[in-house]
């Protein structure tokens, strides 16, 4: 099992605001060199500015939207030594399936499996070969449920989900290991961006990241943030069958 102050350099997807920010700053913290991605060049460099003000950490910043330019953050990050890759760049879409077009579609499934996927293909290999290395995968409790206007962006998360804890198995007896996080709802800009109403009580994105980093350091494969979140997952997924939970949940968004 790695330890987190085995790891040299961390590279943090959709470190510009909410959970991936949070990641950044923690990881600074514990003394890993950060390298920060995302499109929004401004809230990249504050918070490099931030980084620098808390502590000794190296930090670079890319500006690149993973979907068009994953070669260039590649490129980019050819001469380090990538340890731990957070995968935590996401986007949802709220509404009836027809409601949206394809393209909108296209670009979630895109970042959310596509981009996660080869990053991880990429990364895995070089940890492989210094025989030590991370993996957080950022999914969602959505990712356990069928949920009715929420399709697409719900099973993206299955995938991660599914994918995460299948590399897990793979990897657990060559130092290398995969987490996947599972966040309930937590403030960020993700509702507003999903085009979803946001008068729920929420967790706070720091609260969701430390509570990570104790699971990475356990040793853990799977970290459901808040007690409400595990509960609904052990039960609805263990009691009903999913075809009740689709029709069920159908009322609720
Ligand atoms: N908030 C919740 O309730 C919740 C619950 C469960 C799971 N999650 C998951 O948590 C993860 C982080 O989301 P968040 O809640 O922190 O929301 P957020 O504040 O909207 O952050 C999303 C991040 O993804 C980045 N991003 C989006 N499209 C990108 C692209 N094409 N290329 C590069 N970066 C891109 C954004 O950066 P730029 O805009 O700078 O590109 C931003 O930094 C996501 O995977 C989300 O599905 C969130």
């Amino acid at each position: 099992m790695p330890k987190l102050s085995e790891l040299k350099w961390a590279l943090v997807t959709g470190a510009s605001s909410g959970i991936g920010r949070e990641f950044a700053l923690e990881l600074a913290r514990r003394n890993l060199n950060v390298v920060l991605v995302g499109r929004d060049i401004f809230a990249l460099s504050k918070l490099a500015e931030e980084i620098h003000g808390l502590s000794s950490s190296k930090v670079i910043f890319i500006q690149a939207d993973l979907v068009k330019d994953i070669s260039y953050v590649l490129e980019n990050t050819s001469s380090l030594r990538i340890d731990l890759l957070i995968n935590n760049a996401g986007l949802g879409l709220y509404g009836e399936f027809l409601s949206h077009q394809w393209d909108e579609y296209a670009n979630i499934i895109d970042l959310n499996v596509k981009v996660l996927t080869q990053l991880t293909h990429h990364y895995l290999k070089e940890m492989l070969h210094r025989g030590r290395g991370g993996i957080i995968n950022v999914a969602s409790v959505a990712g356990f449920f069928p949920i009715p206007k929420f399709a697409v962006y719900a099973s993206t998360k299955a995938y991660v989900y599914n994918f995460s804890l299948a590399l897990w198995a793979e990897l657990r007896d060559k130092n290398i290991h995969v987490l996947c996080v599972a966040p309930g709802k937590t403030r960020t800009k993700f509702f507003e961006r999903a085009k979803m109403r946001t008068d729920y009580k929420m967790m706070e994105p720091r609260d969701v990241v430390i509570g990570a980093l104790k699971t990475f350091e356990a040793g853990k494969p799977l970290y459901i943030p808040g007690a409400g979140n595990k509960l609904t997952y052990v039960v609805i997924r263990r009691i009903f069958r999913d075809d009740t939970i689709a029709k069920v949940l159908k009322k609720f968004f």
